[in-house]
């Protein structure tokens, strides 16, 4: 286990008719916040009334920020930032899934800003002040409702980069079960297909084992493959929903992450791909962790995949290699069986631009901490993947 600095300001209130709670959760950082919201699922499923009421009964004013697109964009953030400035506003209230809350991240952190904001997502400078953020999740998937993450798309540039910064945290997030009934099947899978890769950047590695963390990875790994059917099936099961909906919070708030290091190939090639194609990330990851599964099996890594089929999907094998093939072919089917695609081409991805893909995912010489791969080892997987 590698030496960690565990931190988890969140507070989370977790259950039905939690919305109680909005109002007061909000006052202690003001009274006249941001809204930031999508592009219009919470007016058809009554959570934006269920908001609007807290917010008028609490006495606080706000402004609208509505129609944040999935891969949040850039202007967006510009957008909010502005309001907030013209407006004196003190806080900003993300109601949606991973693309809002982070748009909201992305707005507060700009907010604090005299420089051109994509100075964060290109890595110039670092955020070190942003406006209180809290959240009301609507989507399992991302972990943004209880990290200090945000992914934005610059839609000038075709570029989508992730920054972390402790002043990003939520301050609160709400995250109610049935908020999420409303999720189509095919959301709902992609949403826990991100929840596992989430899940395999940290479980798949080398010489960073961590027994705790390791069998929590795979408690979740557990929790994702014996709901998302179900939920799938039954959009308003609670007990699903609300599985479902931890999971996404504890794959990525630092728990299972923590002592061990991020492989980061799944994440990087796919938001390099979700730049170019506008494409559902959960759907992107589905599509390439099986490849890159396949592709980094070996004599060395063939003992963690063995884990994996035997623990989290009970296969027996009559050696390491051969459970290993059957753990990520029974990954593979599983995605097949939530409706997600297994190859590029099935979104209408063609090879035309994997060389700008390779590009764009690789920062250093090699991506991945599991399996070191150079450039034309990207190439082959996306050839795999196409
Ligand atoms: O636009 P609205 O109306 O909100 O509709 C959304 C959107 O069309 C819809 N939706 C959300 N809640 C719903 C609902 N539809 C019906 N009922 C509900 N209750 O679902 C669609 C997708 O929403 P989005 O927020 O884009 O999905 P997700 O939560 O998967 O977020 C994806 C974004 O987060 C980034 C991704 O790259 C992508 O940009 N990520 C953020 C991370 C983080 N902050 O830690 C980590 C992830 O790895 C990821 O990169
Ligand atoms: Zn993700």
């Amino acid at each position: 286990m590698l030496n960690f600095t565990f931190y988890s300001p969140t507070r989370i209130l977790f259950g039905r008719n939690q919305i109680q709670n909005l109002g007061q959760q909000i006052k202690p950082y003001g009274s006249k916040i941001l809204l930031v919201y999508g592009k219009g699922s919470i007016k058809k499923n009554g959570i934006y009334t269920a908001v609007i009421d807290q917010l008028k009964e609490n006495g606080i004013d706000f402004l609208e920020l509505a129609g944040i697109d999935p891969n949040p964009r850039l202007t967006s953030v510009v957008q909010g930032a502005d309001l907030c400035r013209k407006h004196a506003l003190t806080f900003i209230l993300a109601v949606g899934g991973g693309s809002v809350i982070d748009c909201a991240k992305g707005i507060a952190a700009a907010a604090c800003y005299e420089g051109d904001p994509w100075d964060f997502w290109s890595y110039k400078t670092k955020i070190r002040q942003a406006l209180p953020v809290g959240a009301v999740l609507t989507l399992s998937a991302t972990g943004s409702e209880m990290n200090s993450n945000a992914v934005i798309t610059n839609e000038a540039t075709g570029q989508k980069h992730g920054v972390g910064a402790d002043a990003l945290y939520p301050k609160f997030s709400i995250l109610d079960p049935t908020y999420t009934f409303t999720v189509p099947p095919y959301q709902t899978a992609a949403g826990v297909a991100d929840i596992l890769t989430h899940v395999y950047e940290f479980y798949f590695s080398l010489g960073t084992e961590a027994y705790l963390q390791d069998s929590m990875a795979e408690g979740i790994m557990k929790t994702c493959i014996k709901y998302a059917p179900i939920a799938c099936a039954e959009p308003e099961n609670y007990e699903a929903r609300a599985n479902l909906m931890w999971a996404s919070s504890m794959a990525l708030n630092g728990t299972i992450g923590a002592g061990k290091r991020f492989d980061g190939f799944c994440h990087n090639v796919e938001h390099a791909i979700s730049a170019l194609y506008d494409l559902t990330h959960g759907v992107g990851l589905a599509i390439l962790a099986p490849h890159w599964m396949e592709y980094v099996l070996d004599e060395q890594t063939v003992h963690r995949f063995a884990l994996f089929a035997r623990n989290v999907w009970n296969v027996e094998g009559q050696d390491e290699m051969e459970a290993a093939r059957l753990g990520i072919q029974k990954t593979r089917a599983f995605y097949r069986s939530l409706g997600l695609p297994g190859q590029l081409s099935e979104v209408g991805i063609g090879p035309e631009r994997f060389d700008e893909i390779v590009n764009k995912s690789l920062f250093r010489e090699t991506l991945g901490n599991f399996k070191q791969l150079n450039r034309e080892d990207v190439s082959n997987i996306l050839l795999r993947a196409q």
